[in-house]
């Protein structure tokens, strides 16, 4: 029952015609947040373990899809906020995309009204890109390596 429920809100979500532009304009915007050279953050980069594969991701949207996105735009969001988010990136850029992140939470909170428990598989995730920066310091690499990761998963979905 719960998963045919999930179904209709999840094509309900995408009926929703800024649906699929809102995680482009979350992604443009981490995107214009880049400010060193990926290249020159090499040495730092980092396995995050992604909960899934790419493979993954296609059938997770058919799914329970909403509420996964759900609870990574809050984790992303989260991540983001943080103080040492301030200190590292462009004020004016990282308003804009917690702005746009912001706008996305609220239109999927219309619709994804019970979600099933999903595990800690996110949170664990999130945990490990916490742990990595805290380790590093909360260094530019660290984030730019962070960002790169949140980016790739926004070109995912
Ligand atoms: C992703 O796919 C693999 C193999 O195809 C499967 O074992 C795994 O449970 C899937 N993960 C999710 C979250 O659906
Ligand atoms: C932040 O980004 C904005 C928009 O690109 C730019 O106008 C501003 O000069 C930047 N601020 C800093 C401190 O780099």
């Amino acid at each position: 029952m719960a998963k045919i429920y999930l179904l209709v809100a999840g094509v309900m979500l995408c009926s929703i015609p800024a649906c699929p532009l809102d995680n482009k304009e979350i992604f443009t915007r981490l995107r214009q947040m880049k400010t060193i050279p990926s290249q020159s953050c090499l040495e730092h980069r980092h396995d995050f373990k992604f909960p899934w594969r790419r493979e993954n991701i296609t059938s997770i949207q058919m799914t329970q899809g909403t509420c996964y996105h759900h609870l990574m735009l809050q984790q992303i969001f989260n991540l983001f906020t943080m103080e040492s988010s301030y200190a590292a990136w462009n004020s004016t850029l990282l308003d804009k995309l917690l702005s746009s992140l912001g706008q996305s939470l609220e239109q999927l909170e219309e619709v994804t009204l019970d979600c099933p428990d999903l595990g800690t598989d996110v949170w664990k995730y999130f945990q490990r890109i916490h742990l990595y920066l805290k380790g590093k310091e909360y260094s530019l690499c660290a984030w730019e390596v962070v960002r790169v990761e949140i980016e790739k998963y926004l070109s995912f979905m």
